[in-house]
């Protein structure tokens, strides 16, 4: 009986030592995504929601749009402190980044506001011409090639 127990613990202590460093070490309150990483997991998807929207008519396609704006939003919080990538918690510190980050915020917002008066054209406005310059500034200024 007893050494069934230890053989249980033992196994399920060779579990937790098992599992990769990254989850083990890593603090959540330090950034644990790239900038890169960020991009192509939030960015990228959610703002292909909001660019996407059109003709929208049930509530549900009205509420994908706002949760999408909800988690650009969410990056922009993650961007503020810069990726967990080499330098860019560095250059997060930068009045560029953070205004073009901030300007990313600001139209998420304006797409929220646009949503909850279900006024698409505000929704259009909102999406080319406040949330898409932010993404040319700040790739202008900091994206290598
Ligand atoms: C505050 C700065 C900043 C803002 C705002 C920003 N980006 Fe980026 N983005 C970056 C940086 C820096 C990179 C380069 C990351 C790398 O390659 O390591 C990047 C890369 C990308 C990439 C390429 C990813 C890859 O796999 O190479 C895409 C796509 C992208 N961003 C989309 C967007 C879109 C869409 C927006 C606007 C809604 C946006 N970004 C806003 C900083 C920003």
């Amino acid at each position: 009986m007893m050494l069934k127990k230890f053989i249980l613990f033992m196994s399920l202590s060779l579990l937790l030592v098992a599992q990769p460093a990254s989850l083990q070490d890593d603090d959540p309150a330090q950034p644990l995504l790239t900038v890169r990483q960020i991009m192509d997991a939030i960015v990228t998807p959610m703002t292909t929601t909001i660019w996407g929207a059109y003709q929208l008519q049930t509530d549900a396609e009205w509420l994908e749009i706002e949760h999408a704006a909800l988690a650009v939003i969410a990056a922009g919080n993650l961007m503020a402190s810069g990726g967990a990538g080499d330098g860019e918690q560095t250059v997060a510190n930068e009045a560029d980044w953070q205004t073009y980050n901030n300007q990313m915020i600001s139209a998420a917002r304006a797409v929220i506001t646009a949503v909850e008066q279900k006024d698409e054209e505000a929704l259009f406005a909102a999406g080319n011409d406040a949330l898409y310059p932010p993404c040319e500034s700040c790739h202008q200024q900091y994206q290598q090639q």
